[in-house]
């Protein structure tokens, strides 16, 4: 399993890093498969997989639910698990618990907060007791409704100071890397150059030191829009949909299950059976 020191090296080297979400088994399973450098048990479940319309109703227990599953797919890489909304702002023991209880009872090897402004002491808490912490910049889906909408951040000058201060101070309470969403690709470059931790972009531009996608998103199998700075890979909820419409066309003219998929009884049992 790739370590923090392995993705120091990769910045060093300019080898990006790839991370993707997963939520389940088999899409850990799948992203462990085809080599992804780490994953993401984003609270984006909450929108993703759950239904709601935001980050926002997402608990502890969701958290850990989901990380154990992901971990039992990919046992191999390393998981980062978000903390969710309100999980650690109301005191560092509520957050050290919360954050251990993600490690022990899910299995995660990081957690992941959100903001920089009465969280950065978060991060130095965590730090201090074993938890590695992955900061997220930028566009804070948790913060969605403090700032108005899912809007690129750090546009004017004043902002995008601002956004290099933040990195620098949650690089400085010891953040082992930084997730970097929805802000323009010289902000994502500038941070990346003056950070020593690894910068993972989504909405960040092509120079950060690794990106992340959301699975559903990069696979097509979401439903509705995506944002402009997702690629989609594959349109898979196309399959899907193809593969149970002719389920439900073969039952409907019986031509589903056929004797292949049948169980039979034998000559002299069925003799006996009514005979
Ligand atoms: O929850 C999530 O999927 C995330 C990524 C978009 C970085 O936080
Ligand atoms: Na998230």
């Amino acid at each position: 399993m790739k370590t923090r020191i392995d993705f120091m090296n990769m910045k060093q080297n300019r080898e990006p890093i790839t991370m993707l979400t997963a939520y389940d088994y088999p899409s850990a399973k799948q992203a462990e498969y085809a080599g992804v450098d780490m994953i993401l048990v984003g609270d984006s479940l909450g929108m993703v997989v759950l239904g709601y319309d935001s980050t926002i109703p997402v608990t502890i227990y969701d958290m850990i639910h989901h990380t154990k599953a992901v971990k039992r797919g990919a046992k191999n890489t390393f998981v980062v698990t978000d903390m969710p909304f309100m999980s650690y702002h109301l005191s560092k023991d509520e957050s050290l618990k919360n954050a251990a209880r993600l490690m022990q009872e899910g299995g995660a090897d990081a957690v992941k907060v959100e903001g920089a402004d009465g969280v950065t002491d978060i991060i130095a808490a965590l730090t201090y007791g074993g938890i590695p912490v992955v900061a997220h910049l930028g566009l804070t889906p948790q913060a969605v409704n403090v700032l108005g909408g899912y809007k690129v951040q750090g546009k004017n000058a004043e902002a995008a100071r601002k956004l290099i201060e933040d990195a620098k101070k949650c690089q400085a309470a010891g953040a082992i890397a930084l997730v970097l969403e929805c802000v323009p690709r010289q902000i994502g470059e500038e941070i990346t150059k003056q950070l020593t931790i690894p910068t993972i972009g989504i909405g960040a531009g092509c120079q950060t030191d690794g990106q992340v996608l959301v699975y559903h998103d990069l696979i097509g199998y979401g439903s509705g829009n995506v944002p402009k700075f997702v690629k989609q890979y594959a349109q898979v909820a196309v399959t899907i949909e193809t593969a149970i419409s002719h389920y439900i066309s073969e039952v409907k003219k019986r031509s589903f299950p056929e004797e292949k998929h049948s169980f039979n009884m034998k000559e002299e049992e069925l003799n006996g059976l009514y005979g």
